[in-house]
């Protein structure tokens, strides 16, 4: 098979290819973040439109496409061991394999080289081009490559194919500018750029007009939003009061950028979830600056302090352990504040070097895995008993929660979370309700990540 890089304008869109019907089947996998779960969508609407039909059943596939993270070692790892899986089939019988999203970005030629049977590549802004390169990997076994990165791609004319749901998640930035040394990020996904704010608008409108009651505003660096003289302050209250929409909440918000007009639009706006995504990463100021994190421990202690006047917001955060040089002091620094902010959540990392970031190119990698497992761990084992804690203080109390489906265990019962954002689980009482729905629920039993309850009452 000859491996041409098939390179076509970019003008080559799936707008200006919508008549052309393909009939081919494509079964894709998702790993990885809200983002990328938004650009599968985007995805499979472009593809939709050149007459590409998607299945959930992989044997039944002309193309199986992998949309990947980047973010840490074991999402290639994982990726990987889905790919050899696919490997002995391709050759029985010629399925056409597509790596798409912030790996394909990183690793580009050496993963078309090192694993000869992928054949398409394709990063996270190239994903018009995705209907040509596989209509010519199919039709001519012509391999595809298109990685290159745009300062103004925002998709912000594709409609997200998104099963009828009562969630959805609205892109609002791609990319990042801030390069903390340890993240893959801004080589993966480029500069940071904002959509306009009257396509988020009209977005959300129709989504509320499909029934969507709850919509998730993403972003790298989503607090930086900045669009035609909107901040994102401006542009999250008007989502919020978009008729029909009953929750907004948004992820993730970077520390340095949280202006007091934000930070009011949360406490006060009704339909602006109360809770807050804040990534810490380390409480230690020489980590943090190695970080290139832009604030210190006293400067997030502040905002946090800021935060907790108006009101009760919880908190969530991101940890990463075992960054380079960190020594065991500068780690319990980490512990401790945990220990004191009591977060409702927190997400914990093990540091995994990442090529061409500027911690990779710095500072040596020199916490062995044993001891970045460890503290790790620990700090799991610690969030683990504050977050049952506090779950456990609802129990005999009444919360609301918004119902959003069947539970993962059964479809005897609803699941649904708390405004700040703590899953709820009770069985089904009452067959006229349905997702999008409001119930009251009383508490009765709780796990670090549960809630268990009854319905006391629901509202329409
Ligand atoms: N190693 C470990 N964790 C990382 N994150 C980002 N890059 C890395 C890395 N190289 C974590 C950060 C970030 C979250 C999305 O992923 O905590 O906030
Ligand atoms: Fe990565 Fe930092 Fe940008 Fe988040 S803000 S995507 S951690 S570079």
């Amino acid at each position: 098979m000859s491996r041409t890089p098939l390179l076509l304008p970019t003008s080559l869109n799936a707008e200006s290819h919508s008549t052309t019907k393909s009939g081919y089947h494509v079964y894709i996998e998702t790993f990885g973040c809200q983002m990328n779960a938004y650009d599968t969508e985007l995805i499979r609407s472009i593809m939709k439109a050149r007459g590409f039909q998607f299945t959930q059943v992989d044997e039944e596939a002309d193309v199986i496409l992998f949309n990947t993270c980047a973010i840490r070692e074991n999402a290639h790892n994982r990726l990987y061991g889905h790919l050899a899986r696919y490997k002995a089939r391709k050759k029985e019988r010629g399925l056409v394999i597509g790596v798409l999203g912030c790996m394909a970005q990183n690793l580009k030629q050496e993963l078309l080289d090192s694993r000869s049977w992928i054949d398409v590549l394709v990063g996270p802004d190239a994903y018009r081009r995705l209907p040509d390169l596989l209509t010519a990997a199919l039709e001519s076994q012509r391999k595809g490559l298109a990685v290159d990165l745009s300062e103004y791609e925002t998709y912000a004319q594709i409609v997200p194919d998104r099963a009828g749901e009562v969630n959805g998640w609205i892109a609002v930035t791609r990319g990042c500018d801030n390069f903390c040394s340890f993240c893959v990020v801004p080589y993966t996904r480029g500069r940071e750029r904002s959509r306009d704010p009257e396509g988020i608008l009209e977005e959300t409108q129709r989504l509320a007009s499909q029934g969507v009651r709850q919509i998730t505003l993403l972003g790298q660096n989503v607090n930086s939003y900045r669009s035609s003289g909107w901040d994102f302050a401006r542009l999250l209250i008007e989502v919020a009061d978009v008729p029909g929409i009953q929750r907004v909440r948004f992820t993730s918000p970077h520390p340095k950028d949280f202006p007091p007009a934000l930070l009011e639009a949360v406490a006060q706006h009704p339909t602006i979830c109360k809770h807050i995504h804040l990534p810490l990463q380390s409480a230690n100021d020489r980590m943090l600056e190695r970080m290139g994190r832009c604030y210190t421990r006293r400067e997030y202690l502040t905002l946090v302090e800021a935060i907790r006047k108006e009101g009760p917001i919880v908190l969530t955060t991101d940890l990463i352990c075992g960054f380079c040089g960190e020594t065991d002091e500068e780690f319990q620094e980490t512990y401790d504040l945990v220990k004191e902010m009591q977060y409702q959540a927190a997400f914990v990392f093990k540091y995994s070097e990442r090529k061409h970031t500027i911690a990779a190119r710095k500072y040596p990698d020199d916490i062995s895995e044993q001891v970045k497992g460890y503290r790790t761990n620990e700090i799991i084992e610690l969030q683990k008993d504050i977050s049952l804690q506090k779950n456990q203080a609802l129990i005999g109390s009444e919360v609301e929660v918004m119902i959003e489906g069947d539970s993962k265990k059964s479809d005897q019962q609803w699941m649904g979370h708390t405004e700040s954002n703590v899953t709820v689980v009770w069985p089904k009482d009452d067959l006229t309700r349905v997702p999008g729905d409001f119930a009251s629920i009383s508490i009765q039993d709780a796990t670090p990540s549960t809630l268990y309850g009854i319905v006391m009452s629901s509202e329409k």
